[in-house]
């Protein structure tokens, strides 16, 4: 056995994903585990974020903001228990004038809390914010990270459609850089970029000027040495392009670049990176290129999944998957989570009201219907189902439901004589298993339900 009080090592299981609210997530990683973290969370205004995952138009299927005109147009066409939870995320976020910054700052420091626990003494954290709370963001940060352990705020620079405003155009975004201490062993490499247009006709390109002592920091009169120059020192103003629309993945989706900068800078290959609001897998897929290991959080399942298929080689997506858990999420996602996931189908991108077409399976030959948690399913839907299928074409079918009247089974096989055609009905018990699955336990706490973190 190996004594205690020497530093513990933990194995913690990486390039994978958790599906689920970040802050559950956090608090089941071992503390000082993670290299890097970078967190670009749904800002303050974006109040209907809980769902974005959910609704949009076929060739766009991903939405994540709406203007408030066009929130008022969405609310009158979209399903009621998804309204209801877009309500209540914006209720939480009303709170009166400027009032709700204060319950999102509350919201995010939970988090971050957490990230500070999660983070090793070498590790760094940057976080992607904008006008919106940045300012209060960084006040937050200072306490929790330490204002000594602040190390940039990184402005990122982009262009884009002018809006007419009376104002000047917002066109950057800000990143908070802290490191998790002021140690000389934190994780820095040093980058470079191009020298400015002065310099270049003073000095030329090729050679080394030194301004400074690079061990004291103290300043020198200019000096052209005999060493070959890489450039300047990477200032904290960064000019990359944004992901221009028609190529993203998600509305709010960075640039690989911005992301490789950040990870080439305070991580080294075999880290780790932690992203708690990873969506689609910007950093995950970042992480991957650049040789590091990764761990993505998302509280969508459809984010979670898109990650997973931009990523190379066996990723795992944990999640909520009991019976019990999956009461929680919303339908849409339990449709993509069995049809897509599980059955290895394609989802319908009509969504609803598309003839009860949820998705199919089987090489697009079977259509499948997943009702609502709580619903008993009838007769008459039956029939409605059937003539569902006949409209696409197929002869087969499958309705999923937490459970099925008698006359449905009987309807069933009078369809299958008279008609032809196959109606499987599927119970969500037959699909999700129906109790806790057992708990590793990680000082006494039950931790993530897998084994994926264990001490060395
Ligand atoms: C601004 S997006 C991140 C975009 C990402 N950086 C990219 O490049 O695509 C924020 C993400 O946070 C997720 N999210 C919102 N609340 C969350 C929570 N409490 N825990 C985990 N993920 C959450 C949303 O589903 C969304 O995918």
């Amino acid at each position: 056995m190996e004594k205690k009080g020497i530093e513990e090592k933990r194995a913690i299981d990486t390039n994978v994903i958790y599906c689920g609210d970040c802050k559950d997530i956090l608090k089941k990683l071992p503390e000082e585990s993670i290299d890097l973290i970078y967190l670009d969370p749904p800002f303050f205004s974006q109040k209907h974020y809980g769902a974005i995952w959910d609704i949009g138009k076929k060739d766009n299927p991903i939405k994540t903001q709406f203007s408030d005109k066009e929130w008022n147009k969405l609310k009158k066409v979209i399903k009621p228990d998804i309204l209801k939870m877009y309500e209540h995320i914006e209720e939480r976020w009303k709170g009166g004038k400027g009032k709700g910054i204060h319950v999102y700052i509350a919201y995010m420091r939970e988090r971050l809390e957490q990230c500070w626990r999660v983070l090793k003494s070498t590790g760094s954290i940057y976080l992607h914010c904008d006008w919106h709370a940045g300012h209060y963001l960084k006040q937050m940060m200072d306490d929790v990270f330490d204002y000594e352990n602040f190390r940039n705020e990184i402005v990122w620079h982009y262009k884009k459609w002018s809006t007419g405003w009376k104002q000047f155009q917002r066109n950057h975004d800000t990143i908070f850089f802290y490191s998790k201490t002021n140690s000389k062993k934190r994780t820095f490499n040093i980058s470079y970029m191009k020298r400015a247009q002065s310099t270049l006709k003073r000095f030329g390109e090729a050679k080394i000027i030194s301004s400074f002592d690079i061990k004291s920091g103290e300043r020198l009169p200019a000096k052209i040495s005999e060493e070959n120059s890489k450039g300047v020192l990477m200032d904290d103003v960064w000019e990359i392009g944004r992901v221009p629309p028609i190529k993203q993945r998600n509305p709010t989706e960075k640039p690989e670049a911005l992301i490789d900068r950040i990870i080439n800078a305070s991580s080294n290959k075999g880290d780790i990176i932690l992203d708690p609001f990873c969506a689609g897998g910007t950093t995950l897929i970042s992480a991957q290129k650049n040789q590091r290991r990764f761990i993505g959080i998302d509280i969508s399942r459809t984010a979670c999944y898109l990650a997973k298929k931009e990523l190379k080689g066996n990723v795992k997506v944990y999640g909520s998957e009991t019976i019990n858990e999956i009461q929680k999420i919303n339908p849409h996602e339990v449709a993509n989570l069995i049809i897509v996931e599980r059955w290895n189908g394609i989802i319908n991108p009509k969504k609803s009201g598309d003839m009860g077409i949820d998705g199919w399976v089987e090489f697009r030959t079977i259509p499948v219907q997943v009702k609502r948690w709580e619903h008993k399913v009838g007769r008459p839907e039956i029939d409605k189902f059937k003539t569902a299928i006949e409209r696409d074409h197929k002869t087969k079918g499958i309705i999923i439901a937490k459970d099925f009247s008698k006359d449905c089974y009987a309807e069933v096989a009078r369809i299958k004589n008279e008609n032809k055609i196959d109606i499987n009905l599927v119970k969500f018990e037959d699909i999700f298993e129906s109790h806790n699955r057992s708990q590793y336990h990680y000082h006494g706490r039950p931790i993530i339900n897998h084994p994926a973190f264990m001490i060395l």
